[in-house]
């Protein structure tokens, strides 16, 4: 059986989300966007041009309704559909942020008591409705909410090409900040590393392109061989001179880079004394090295 949808706020996600659904046969009762032409826009890229509105009231007739605004506008929405949805019987509002519990999309207003809320979230990127409609396919999604839900998250998440699983509502901002870790602050690492090797580059503008190699072993070694036999580099082997030379020349160059230095190095140092690859007696060394330097900067 496949359910008939509105999508409401077609944005990034929306797209990729809709027209996915709509390829697999879903019927699209409404795409609601708050401007008229770039809703149009959306839902010709969807696949459901006639279904374009910046009406409310248009979802009444659908049996789920995906809300794929941002995590921002989820309260307000969901109050602003209370009178939208006061004839329904039983419907599903689903949302795809990371980071909050399906019952956000659950007013206090008594006339909501009966709504059944899921929130299905694609552990995916999307910097475009193109991009995330690649994307998806392929893709882990994490179903949160009300466990009768869990066939219904399921079999969306299959239509869009993701591998499901289960995730309980109280782990849900743990669970969002591993996945942030994951993707945010590994770009956020890289840009550290390109930033410092620009200002030893004849050519600054090359730091980027050095480093994509290097950058992308690492992260594919990491996955292939788990990070306890991934790892390399000077912190591991022991070489406890040349951490110390890095230390010297950052607290002399670039001091406000080294309590960044300091913290991933002592990650690194437990991680390297976990894989039994390091010698505690040097690890310890280690750790009284960072120390001097951590109370210094
Ligand atoms: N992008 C990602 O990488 C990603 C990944 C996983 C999960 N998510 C989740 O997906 C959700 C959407 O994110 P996004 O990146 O797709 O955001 P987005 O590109 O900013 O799209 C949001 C869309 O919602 C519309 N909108 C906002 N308020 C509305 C309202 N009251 N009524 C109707 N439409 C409204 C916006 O319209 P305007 O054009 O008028 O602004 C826009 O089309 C978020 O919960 C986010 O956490 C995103």
């Amino acid at each position: 059986m496949k359910e008939r949808i509105a999508l409401i706020g077609p944005g990034r996600l929306g797209q990729a989300v809709g027209a996915l659904l709509q390829q697999a046969g879903y019927p699209i009762t409404a795409i609601v966007g708050r401007d008229q032409q770039r809703t149009r826009d959306a839902a010709q890229f969807i696949g459901a041009s006639l279904m374009a509105t910046t009406d409310l009231t248009r979802c009444n007739r659908a049996e789920v309704i995906l809300c794929c605004v941002g995590d921002d506008q989820l309260a307000p929405l969901a109050d602003a559909l209370v009178d939208t949805l006061a004839d329904s019987l039983a419907p599903t509002l689903i949302h795809f942020s990371g980071r909050h519990r399906a019952d956000i999309l659950r007013p206090a207003d008594p006339r909501a008591a009966h709504w059944r809320v899921l929130s299905l979230h694609p552990l995916q990127t999307f910097a475009s409705g193109e991009q995330g409609l690649n994307s998806l396919p392929g893709s882990f999604c994490a179903i949160e909410g009300h466990d009768d839900l869990f066939p219904l998250g399921a079999k969306l998440a299959l239509e869009l090409g993701c591998q499901p699983f289960r995730l309980r509502s109280e782990d849900k901002e743990r669970y969002h900040a591993a996945a942030c870790m994951a993707s945010n602050f590994v770009t956020t690492l890289f840009h550290q590393a390109t930033t410092l090797m620009a200002e030893t580059l004849e050519d600054p503008a090359m730091a980027t392109t050095v480093l994509a190699p290097i950058f992308q072993t690492a992260a594919t070694n990491t996955l292939n061989l788990g990070p306890h036999k991934a790892l390399t580099g000077p912190i591991v082997r022991g070489d406890i001179d040349t951490i110390r030379g890095h230390l010297n020349q950052l607290a002399e160059h670039n001091p406000e880079r080294l309590p960044f230095y300091l913290e991933l190095a002592e990650q690194t140092r437990q991680l390297a004394l976990e894989s039994e690859r390091l010698a505690p007696e040097q690890a310890t060394q280690l750790k009284e090295l960072l120390g001097t330097f951590a109370s210094k900067s």
